[in-house]
Parts: structure tokens; sequence; C-alpha cells
């Protein structure tokens, strides 16, 4: 086989290729026909030459992925059943594997995904459930690798083994070459809560992986960090995707880019992120803020320690990532919080005997203390007809956000939320004087892991 080496491509032209592929649907064969052809002219070569791909993937791994785009984009679609010749000189064995030098073009039935996931706790678990239950019809995917905070299993098995504890050391170096030699559409997904994991992305990233996670830390992490990760999924033809970062598993993200996207301006985005503060302020009147809380800890919906909810941390985090989808370049330290809890128990550290009697609960009786303020304003409210709402809050002309406790007339759609409802409020142009509003769970392990799995789907071309 005659090989030659392309000596210049020009990364601009290997996007649009990418861009072309992925944006239309096109017979496969005038693309591959077309993507040939442009190899050869901005190769300044011409005739007909075959192309070496182990040569080409390497010196120019724009086009491999470009070829990989297009492979996908032909197996994903039903309207090519059978292989077909082609004049191209590439041939496409599989979605996701390609080589050239051949004329024929043959593709099998499946695009292929490949999920490696950072993190198996409530999140990750039940995402491999989902996985493993519920794969799309006409598409191969499977969970090749887990990292836990200690232990990382890759390959076959790896969800039973990460689960055992077998496996090496947690390495997100390796992880990430390991994931680049896997076939298809390649993703990893981050299910931990920890900063760590965020540190790698770019690196992912510009290696052609995808990165999806409900974990808030990027979005809401320094300004620097987050453009050079959307800089890094650009570089590397991939995308990194964070719905269920806000409100879980329900469409938050992606409503704001919509409506972005199809040219809507929005103008405010309101929302109650935190199905916590949102169960604490759904409650009947007439009751104290400590017996409030008792009883949000009693069911469940407390951090181990309150303070990490009430403390409006969570709530700015989320501010943050949507004010930023909104085009503000903030940090959180430019979004102020109305803290709830009260000054003197910010510093509070419990002791060794009141950590034994356990934290929520010694905190709980020290917020009796403070109980008068919080009934004086929620009986302030509703003398005036209004209910108190936590809530973030994104002024996009204005380029301000916040996050304060505030009152809401009782016929305002924040008014009726039920027992841990998150909702959002978006007004734009379009959506005005009546905004568009997304109401429902905002938080649980099935809900999340669904939001999850429909990121990875999309990474995978599915809703394409
Ligand atoms: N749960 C929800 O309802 C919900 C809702 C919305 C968003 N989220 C977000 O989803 C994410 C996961 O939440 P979760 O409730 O599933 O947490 P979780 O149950 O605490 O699980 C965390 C997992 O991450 C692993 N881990 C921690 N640090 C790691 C590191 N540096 N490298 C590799 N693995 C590491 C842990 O490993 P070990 O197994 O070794 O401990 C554990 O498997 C969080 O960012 C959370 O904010 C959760």
């Amino acid at each position: 086989m005659r090989s030659i080496l392309v000596p210049v491509l020009l990364a601009s032209v290997a996007q649009a290729y990418v861009d072309e592929l992925v944006g239309e649907d096109q017979v496969f064969n005038a693309v591959l026909d077309n993507l040939f052809d442009r190899v050869l002219e901005a190769s300044q070569l011409h005739g007909d030459a075959d192309l070496d791909s182990s040569t080409l993937a390497k010196t120019h791994p724009d086009f491999s992925r470009a070829l990989q785009a297009a492979s996908n984009q032909r197996a994903m679609s039903s309207m090519f059943p059978a292989p077909v010749a082609s004049r191209s000189q590439i041939a496409v064995r599989g979605p996701c594997q390609a080589s050239m030098g051949k004329r024929a073009v043959t593709c099998s039935a499946k695009p292929k995904v490949s999920v490696g996931l950072v993190g198996a706790g409530l999140v990750g678990k039940d995402l491999i459930a989902q996985i493993e239950s519920n794969p799309p019809n006409g598409l191969d995917i499977s969970v090749v690798a887990v990292a836990r905070s200690s232990v990382m299993a890759l390959g076959a098995g790896a969800p039973k083994n990460a689960a055992d504890g077998k496996g090496d050391p947690t390495d997100l170096v390796k992880l990430g070459d390991f994931m680049t030699g896997q076939e298809g559409t390649k993703v990893i997904v981050d299910c931990t809560a920890d900063d760590g994991p965020s540190e790698y992305y770019a690196a992912w990233l510009e290696k052609g992986i995808n990165v999806v996670t409900p974990n808030k830390k990027m979005g809401s992490g320094p300004l620097k960090r987050y453009k050079e990760v959307m800089a890094a999924a650009e570089k590397g033809g991939v995308k990194w995707y964070y719905e269920a970062t806000v409100g879980a598993g329900l469409p938050i993200i992606t409503t704001v880019q919509d409506l972005i996207k199809t040219g809507d301006k929005v103008t405010k985005i309101e929302g109650i992120f935190s199905g916590t503060l949102s169960y604490l302020f759904n409650q009947p009147p007439g009751q104290a803020f400590s017996a409030l809380i008792a009883d949000a800890d009693k069911n469940g919906f407390t951090e181990p320690d309150p303070r990490d909810d009430l403390s409006g941390t969570d709530v700015q985090r989320k501010t943050v990532i949507l004010a930023r989808e909104c085009g503000l370049e903030i940090d959180m330290d430019d979004v102020p919080v109305e803290s709830l809890v009260p000054k003197p128990l910010e510093s509070w550290e419990p002791t060794a005997e009141e950590k034994a009697q356990g934290l929520a609960k010694v905190f709980i009786e020290k917020m009796k203390e403070y109980d008068a303020d919080m009934t004086a304003r929620m009986e302030k409210a509703d003398a005036a007809g209004e209910v108190l709402r936590y809530v973030g809050s994104i002024d996009v002309k204005a380029k301000k956000a916040s996050v304060s406790l505030s009152s809401f007339p009782k016929n305002h759609p924040f008014a009726a939320t039920q027992y841990a409802d998150n909702i959002v409020s978006f007004a734009s142009e379009r959506y005005t004087p009546r905004p568009l509003v997304v109401q429902g769970p905002g938080a649980g392990a099935a809900v999340t892991a669904g939001g999850v799995f429909a990121d990875v789907l999309r990474a995978g071309g599915v809703f394409r």
C-alpha cells in the first residue's frame, strides 16, 4: 500500500470537518469523500492516493477525530442499513474504529460509548445501574473504568471490581490514558463532590474525552480554570456537560443554553436551588425555625452538619454556574449570600462530647436561641400575604447575582412549591411578561443519575 504523510493540516480545517459532520445529516459517502478531498487540499496534495491511517492518526489527531465523528454519524443513522461502496480510500470498520487504504466503507450496527466513572457513591452507583439496565437501542454503551477515592478498576468488570475494592491505586492521569485507548465516544463522568478530579478535566478534554458531571466544583470554581476547561473542550473537539449540577435531573442548564442558542435574550433567572431550604420554608407557618430544621434532619434532608445547607454556599455555587451560562464573568466572591446560620454559630466548633451526642442535634439545640428572629420574619411575610423562599437570583442586564431569603406573594409560582421542590424561573425577551418556569425534585440519587445519564447520551450523539 502506498502511503503518504500529510505534512500540514490546519486545525481550523479539521474543526470545520467536525462541525459539518456533526451538524448535518448528510449522505455518509459524500461526507467521507468530501473529508478526504479536504485533507488532500489542506496538505496541498492531489490525486488518488492511499492514506495510512495510523500515520495520520498520530500526526493529525484532529483528522482522526473528524473521521470518527463521521463514523459515529454514519452508524447512528438507521437510514444507512447496508455497507456501501465509496470512491474514497477510507474504510470504516465499526462505528468507532476507522482505518484507511481500502475503497469499501463498512459500518457495524451500533456506535460505541465508553464510560469511565470517577466516584461510585450514591449517584455513581445509580448511574451504573441505569446504564446497565437501560442501554438505549442502537447504542453500545458500557462502563469500562471506575475510580473511587483510593482504588481504581480498569477494563472488564470494572464496576464490580471497584465496588469490591479491587484494582490499582487511583491515578486520574492513568485513567485518562486508559480512556484515550477506548473505542468510540469516550466519556469520563465525575460523580465525586471533590475538587481534585476537576484539575484533570482540561487534560481529558484536550485528549478528546468528553466530561460529564453533577459536581459543582468546576462550574463554580475559579473563573480562570473554568475558561481553560471550555477552551480545552474546544481544542479537543469534545464537550463538558454539567446539566445535573443545578436542579439534578431537571432541565435547567439546557433550558438556558437553548434560549441563548436560539437568539433569545435571558434577562433574569431566579430559583430555589436547595431541596433542603425548599423543604424548610414549604412547611406550614407557626413553627419555630429550629423545629423545622429538626424535622428536616429527621427526614434525611440535611447534611450531617446543617450549617452546610443553611450557609447558602451550595445555592451560591449553583447561582454562579447559571450566571456564567448567561455570560456573566463572575466568581463565588462576587455573589453576596445571606447565610441563615447566626453569626455566633458560624465559627462554632463542637466539642468531642457534643460530637458524640450528634453534631446536628447539638446545633439544633443551639439554634433555639435564635428562633425569635426567623419567627418575626415569617409572621411579617404572612401578614403581607407573602411567603419566605431562599432564592438565588441573577440579573443578567445588571450583571449581578445574589442569594437571599426573600418574600414572595402567595400567588407567585415560588409560593406553590411543595416538599423539597426546586423551581427556576427564566425571564427573557421572549418569555415576558410571564417567565418560563421549571419545577420538580432537584435532588436524590435516581434523578441526579438520570440527568447525568442524559448528558452521557448527549455526548454519545443520541440527542443530536
Ligand atoms: N446525591 C444527590 O442527590 C445529588 C444531587 C445533585 C448533585 N449531586 C452531586 O453528585 C456528586 C456525587 O454525589 P453523591 O451523593 O453520589 O456522593 P457520595 O455518595 O459521597 O460519593 C462520592 C464518591 O466519590 C468518590 N471520591 C471522592 N473523592 C474522590 C477522588 N478524589 N477521586 C476519586 N473518587 C473520589 C468516593 O469514593 P469512595 O467510594 O472511595 O468513598 C465516592 O465513591 C456530588 O458532586 C454531589 O454534589 C448529588
